[in-house]
C-alpha cells in the first residue's frame, strides 16, 4: 500500500525540517508534525519559525496549509498516519544507571506506548531518533503489549545525517538515505513504502537498506567517526602551535590524500552540538555493556581530548593576560555551536564563557542569531552564579560594541560576517596591547600582526 499520511512525534531541529522537506517533494502525501510544546507548534505555525536555517523558510511556505500541519492534538494525528516517525529527543541520562552516558529513552517508551494506545489498523513506526542499537526490541515490545485495538506495527530503523546550518541542502541531496528493517515480508514491504516515499526525489541507488541493528548502529558510529576526525586534527592543533607549523596547511596536505578526504579537519576551539558528545558516550556506554572496555576507551578518548582543547583555550587567554582577567573587559564573538545556526546545545562557547566568568572577567557576548536570553539560561545551567551572570555579562547587538574598551577579543563561532570585520577600527576600540584569541581561525594571523594585535589564532605557530 502506497503511504498517503504521515505523521512525526517531535517537531524539533529534526522533526520539523526533515518533515518540511518529505511534504515539499511529496504533495500527495498529508504529512503532520505533532508536539507537546503548544509554543513551538505556534511558532511552526507562525512567521518567525523556531529553528533558523538557512532555507527552511521557502520549503515550509511552500507546503504548509497543502499537505505539511503542526499540530498539538497528537492522538488524532497518530490515529489518521499509515507511518509515524518518532524524532524526540534522546539526551544523555542525568541520574540513575548510566548516568552521564546511557541515552535517556523516555522520550521513545512514552511515545511508542501512546502510539500503541490509539493506533488501529496497520502502521509503519520509523526510529528518526538516534538511539542504542538494538531499541527496536524495546519498542516491538511495548507496542505488542500495549495495543487494545490489535493493531499490528512494522518498526524500522531511518537515522538522520543532516548538519545543522545545512540542513536544507543535506536533505535535499543526501549523500545517502539508511533504511533498516527486519528480513520478513512484512518488514520488508514496509522497508520498500519507506523507500517509495524518498524516491520521490533521491536516486534510488543512494538509498540503501540494511537489517535493523546495522541501521540503528551506524548512526552512532558515523556521529563518532566525524567527531574523531575534528578531536584529530585540534589535537595536532596543539603541536602546530608549539612548533610553528600552520594546522590549515597541514589540513590541506594530509585532505589531499584522497584515502583521507579533505572534509572535517577544520581546528577548532572544540566541536559542540547536541549531538557528537552525547552519541559518543552512548557509543561509549555500549561497549561498556557488551564487556568491550578497549572499545569503550578509544572512542572515550574523542570526548577526553574536546574537553581539553576547550580548556587549554581559557588557560591560553588567562596565562596571555599576565594571568588575571579579574575585572577585565573580553569580547566574546560567536555563541552559537557552529555558524548559520541558532543552536547554542553544548557550544563550545558555553565552556570558554563559564570558565572565563569563573575567572572574575567580564564578557561582552555579541551572535548575529542567538537571543540574550538563551546566552544567559545556558550560563546558569552551565553552573554560573545567576548574580554573576548580571553584573559581569553583557549582551550586544553588534560586534563593535562588544570590543569597545576590551582587554581581549575571542572568536568561538565561524559567523561567516567575523571573516570582514574591519581590524584597524577595532584596534582603536580596544585597551593596549589588544589582544586577540581566534578560537576558529576566522581571522588573518598576518593581518592580525599587521594591524598591532597580539594574536593567537587556533593552530598557528607564533
Ligand atoms: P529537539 O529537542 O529539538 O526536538 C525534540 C522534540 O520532541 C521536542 O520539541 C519535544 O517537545 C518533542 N517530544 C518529546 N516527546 C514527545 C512525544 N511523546 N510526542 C511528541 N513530541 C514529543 O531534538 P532534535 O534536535 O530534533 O533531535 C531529535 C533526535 O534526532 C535526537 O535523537 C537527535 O539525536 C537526533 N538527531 C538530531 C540532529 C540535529 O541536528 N539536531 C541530527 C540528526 C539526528
Ligand atoms: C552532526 C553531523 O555532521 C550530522 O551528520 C549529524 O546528523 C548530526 O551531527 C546529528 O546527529 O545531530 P551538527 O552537529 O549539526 O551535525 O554539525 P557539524 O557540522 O557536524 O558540526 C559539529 C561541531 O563540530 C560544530 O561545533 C562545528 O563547529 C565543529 N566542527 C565541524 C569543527 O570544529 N571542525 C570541523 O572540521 C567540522
Amino acid at each position: 500500500m502506497p503511504i498517503q499520511s504521515i505523521c512525526c512525534l517531535g517537531a524539533g531541529y529534526v522533526g520539523g525540517p526533515t518533515m518540511a522537506m518529505i511534504a515539499a517533494k511529496c504533495p500527495g502525501i498529508q504529512v503532520t508534525v505533532a508536539d507537546l510544546n503548544e509554543q513551538r507548534i505556534a511558532a511552526w505555525n507562525s512567521e518567525t519559525l523556531p529553528v533558523y536555517e538557512p532555507g527552511l523558510d521557502a520549503v515550509v511556505a511552500s507546503a504548509i496549509g497543502r499537505n505539511l500541519h503542526f499540530t498539538t492534538d497528537i492522538r488524532a494525528a497518530i490515529a489518521a498516519a499509515d507511518l509515524i516517525f518518532v524524532s524526540v529527543g534522546t539526551p544523555t541520562k542525568s541520574y540513575g544507571i548510566g548516568a552521564g552516558r546511557a541515552a535517556d529513552l523516555r522520550y521513545i517508551e512514552a511515545a511508542a506506548r501512546l502510539i500503541a494506545e490509539v493506533s488501529e489498523g496497520n502502521k509503519i513506526i520509523v526510529e528518526k531518533s538516534t538511539i542504542p542499537v538494538k531499541t527496536a526490541t524495546a519498542i516491538k515490545s511495548i507496542l505488542a503489549a500495549n495495543s487494545p485495538n490489535g493493531a499490528t506495527f512494522q518498526v524500522l530503523s531511518n537515522p538522520e545525517f543532516l548538519a545543522e546550518g545545512t540542513a536544507i541542502q543535506d536533505l535535499e541531496s543526501p549523500d545517502r538515505i539508511l533504511i533498516g528493517g527486519e528480513a520478513t515480508q512484512e518488514g520488508q514491504a514496509a522497508v520498500e513504502a519507506l523507500v517509495s516515499v524518498y524516491e520521490n526525489w533521491i536516486p534510488r541507488e543512494r538509498i540503501l537498506t540494511t537489517n535493523l541493528w546495522s541501521s540503528e548502529l551506524s548512526k552512532l558510529v558515523a556521529n563518532a567517526f566525524l567527531a574523531q576526525r575534528i578531536s584529530s586534527i585540534n589535537s595536532i592543533s596543539a603541536l602546530c602551535e608549539a612548533t610553528g607549523a600552520d594546522v590549515d596547511e597541514v589540513a590541506r596536505a594530509i585532505g589531499m590524500d584522497s584515502r583521507i578526504g579533505s572534509k572535517f579537519l577544520k581546528a577548532s576551539v572544540g566541536f559542540g552540538g547536541s549531538c557528537f558528545q552525547k552519541d559518543i558516550l552512548n557509543l561509549v556506554y555500549l561497549c561498556d555493556t557488551f564487556n568491550l572496555p578497549h572499545v569503550a576507551e578509544y572512542w572515550r578518548q574523542v570526548v577526553h581530548l574536546n574537553d581539553w582543547q576547550k580548556s587549554r583555550f581559557v588557560e591560553k587567554i588567562v596565562r596571555t593576560l599576565y594571568n588575571t582577567v579579574n575585572g577585565k573587559r573580553i569580547a566574546i564573538l560567536g555563541f552559537a555551536f557552529k555558524k548559520d545556526t541558532n543552536d547554542t546545545r553544548e557550544s563550545a562557547a558555553i565552556q570558554v564563557c563559564r570558565d572565563l566568568l569563573h575567572e572574575r572577567a567580564h564578557l561582552a557576548i555579541y551572535d548575529p542569531r542567538v537571543d540574550a536570553t538563551t546566552i544567559q539560561q545556558d550560563l546558569a545551567a552551565a553552573g554560573v552564579d545567576p548574580a554573576l551572570i548580571i553584573t559581569n555579562v553583557e549582551i550586544c547587538s553588534e560586534p563593535y560594541a562588544a570590543v569597545t574598551g576590551a582587554h581581549a577579543l575571542a572568536t568561538l563561532t565561524e559567523w561567516d560576517e567575523f571573516r570582514s570585520l574591519d581590524l584597524p577600527h577595532i584596534h582603536s576600540l580596544m585597551l593596549k596591547p589588544a589582544f586577540v584569541f581566534d578560537g576558529r581561525a576566522v581571522l588573518c594571523m598576518e593581518d592580525l600582526v599587521a594591524q598591532g594585535f597580539e594574536a593567537f589564532v587556533i593552530g598557528k605557530g607564533a
